[in-house]
């Protein structure tokens, strides 16, 4: 027998950013005896503006997509299919329309609020989007400058924050891929904690990871592609969205806005080429800035943990630790099945822009749809990352986000629950973790491709339902899930990897969106759920895996007493011209 390991006390030990990181996630979960902390009721007098405004920055007004992109839904995922456009300001809007742009207003009585083209946990959106151009047409005579932008979806437009010109413009053009620009996106934790408190950290990182999704598949749309800029932290990042300058100085620090990722997108060709972005930001640093950023709240609550949090899962500036340090892995090859073809999964026959311009979130599910075996499969096989398909290979890492998937009516398929790995070498590790008690088939009829087990052949609706807070959308669907992450291990790497897992698990919802949408059925991303609840289910002891994100799937029912207004309306004659109002 072995003696019991000393009991060691440490006094005074400063904790790391690792513990830091593992102490949030832990003190934000849900449980359904304790929720995680937040004022528990909504605070109107202090709601925060969900537009940002630079007050004082010249505007250029983008032209409106209005049923002008043609790319087929289908041909997104295709490389090559779609022919590259120039980048002018008619792309442009089309690009930050498909990507960010309003998609419709709703109404129930006096109360009125657009929907984005991208989701957001409480319709709260706290993503911002910073564009750094190339001159585009002659600025003196209408076109847009050189130097950084703020998209302002509500009026679609580009708000100038930075101008260079002469030399100066001609040299940071040179750091801009060739053909495209570099789009900066950050966060304002605040959105998100006014109302879910100490947890809106990680809604506000799912968020980002829809929105890094809904970039990088607006540009797949216009022909572009879209890739992380590998090693640009998160100060650089800042310093080029300009989130520090100094007439930040006058909001409530708690309105801080915080650097998530630097995206470069340019034509596929374009796409290996390296981006010093430290030397953009030093280029735009340089720039005239104009605008001053609005307060978005008179009063505020501070959540400390949230900055706390902030602080400790910043990508350093010391590049050399690299992004994924030790643990860098490619994706793996996949053969690139063109999904028509494998196993007669069916490709739905509409355009892109449709499907972007009508996602909705399912607010109640119908408990009846049902959706064929086939359906399911190719919403499945749009989950693994390839060469040069959207959205996962603007991820320079191999997944690490895999799901635990309640089925509940997927015809050909018995309800129970499933493992779906979207990377072949977590495979061990989990069924470690799961045990022998699970039988590991693989379904009859799922493509050899798709690595689908089978956990449970069992009724789950009323499981799924009470883990996701006792929400009936994850039981009255035709199935939902858990988004279980390589939690530990990446964190270990650097904590920074908290905030990247989200983003997968963001983009993994993204995709399952579209796909809802554009095969006649409807999703909803699932914020809240109660963690280790899922982990028991799953037999997970330890956090080497944690859930980070639920998602439902199925027929929608529609809430009769909302009236839909269109987008752009409020915008008249721009609006009129561009035939707004029509379906998209
Ligand atoms: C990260 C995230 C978490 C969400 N969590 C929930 C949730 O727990 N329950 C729910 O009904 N909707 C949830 N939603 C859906 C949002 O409420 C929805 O996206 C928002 O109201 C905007 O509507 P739209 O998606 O139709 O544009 C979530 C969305 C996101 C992106």
């Amino acid at each position: 027998m072995t003696a019991p390991a000393p009991i060691r006390i440490v006094v005074g030990v400063e904790p790391t950013d690792l513990d830091r990181v593992l102490a949030y996630h832990r003190v934000t979960k849900h449980q359904p005896q304790r929720f995680a902390r937040s004022l528990g009721y909504m605070d109107w007098d202090t709601q925060p503006d969900p537009f940002r405004r630079f007050e004082g920055a010249p505007r250029f007004d983008l032209p409106l997509a209005a049923g002008e992109v043609a790319t087929r839904y289908a041909d997104l995922y295709e490389p090559g299919a779609v022919t590259p456009r120039a980048l002018d300001a008619d792309a442009l809007g089309a690009f930050f329309q498909l990507a960010l742009g309003l998609t419709a207003w709703k109404q129930y009585g006096d109360a009125r609020w657009s929907l984005r083209a991208d989701p957001s946990s409480g319709n709260l959106h706290p993503t911002e989007a910073y564009a750094v151009l190339p001159a585009i047409g002659d600025a003196a005579a209408g076109g847009i400058a050189c130097g950084a932008h703020h998209y302002l979806s509500h009026d679609h437009c580009l708000e100038r924050r930075a101008e260079l010109a002469g030399d100066a413009a001609r040299d940071l053009a040179a750091r801009l891929p060739a053909g495209g620009f570099l789009v900066a996106v950050t966060s304002i934790h605040w959105r998100e904690s006014w109302k879910y408190g100490e947890r809106a950290f990680r809604y506000c990182q799912h968020d980002a990871g829809h929105v890094l999704a809904t970039l990088r598949i607006a540009a797949a749309a216009l022909g572009w592609s879209a890739r992380l800029v590998e090693g640009a932290s998160d100060d650089v990042i800042a310093a080029i969205a300009g989130v520090e300058r100094a007439e930040y100085g006058r909001l409530d620090p708690v309105e801080a806005e915080h650097a998530d990722f630097l995206l470069a997108v340019a034509p596929p060709s374009e796409r290996g080429a390296e981006v010093d972005a430290a030397a953009v930001a030093n280029a735009l640093r340089g720039a005239a800035w104009t605008g001053a950023p609005n307060a978005l709240s008179d009063d505020h609550h501070a959540w400390d943990v949230i900055d706390v949090v902030a602080q400790a899962a910043r990508y350093p500036e010391d590049t050399a630790r690299g992004l994924d340090g030790a643990e860098r892995r490619e994706p793996e090859a996949l053969p690139l099945v063109p999904p028509a073809l494998a196993n007669g999964m069916p490709v739905p026959d509409v355009r892109a822009e449709h499907v972007v311009r009508t996602r909705r979130s399912a607010v109640a599910m119908d408990g009846r749809t049902s959706i064929p075996a086939a359906r399911f499969y190719a919403m499945l096989d749009r989950l693994l990352p390839r060469a040069g398909v959207a959205p996962f290979d603007a991820l320079p890492w191999a997944p690490r986000v895999h799901l635990a998937i309640f089925v509940h009516r997927v015809d050909g398929l018995a309800p129970g629950l499933y493992w779906f790995e979207r990377d072949a070498r977590v495979h061990d590790a989990i069924r470690a973790q799961l045990g022998d008690g699970p039988a590991w088939t693989r379904p009859d009829g799922c493509p050899e491709h798709l690595r689908l087990f089978t956990i449970t052949e069992r009724d789950l609706r009323g499981g799924a339902a009470s883990i996701s807070c006792g929400q009936d959308i994850a039981g009255g669907g035709a199935f939902s899930l858990g988004m279980i992450a390589d939690f530990r291990r990446s964190l270990e790497v650097g904590p920074w990897w908290y905030r990247r897992l989200h983003w997968e698990a963001g983009a993994i919802g993204q995709v399952l969106y579209l796909e809802a949408e554009a095969h006649g059925v409807r999703a909803t991303g699932i914020g809240c759920y109660f963690d280790d609840a899922m982990h028991r289910v799953l037999g997970l002891e330890d956090d080497r895996f944690q859930d980070l994100y639920h998602f439902t799937v199925g027929g929608a029912v529609e809430d009769e007493r909302l009236q839909t207004h269109p987008a752009y309306a409020h915008l008249g004659a721009r609006a009129k011209a561009a035939g707004e109002g029509a379906t998209p």
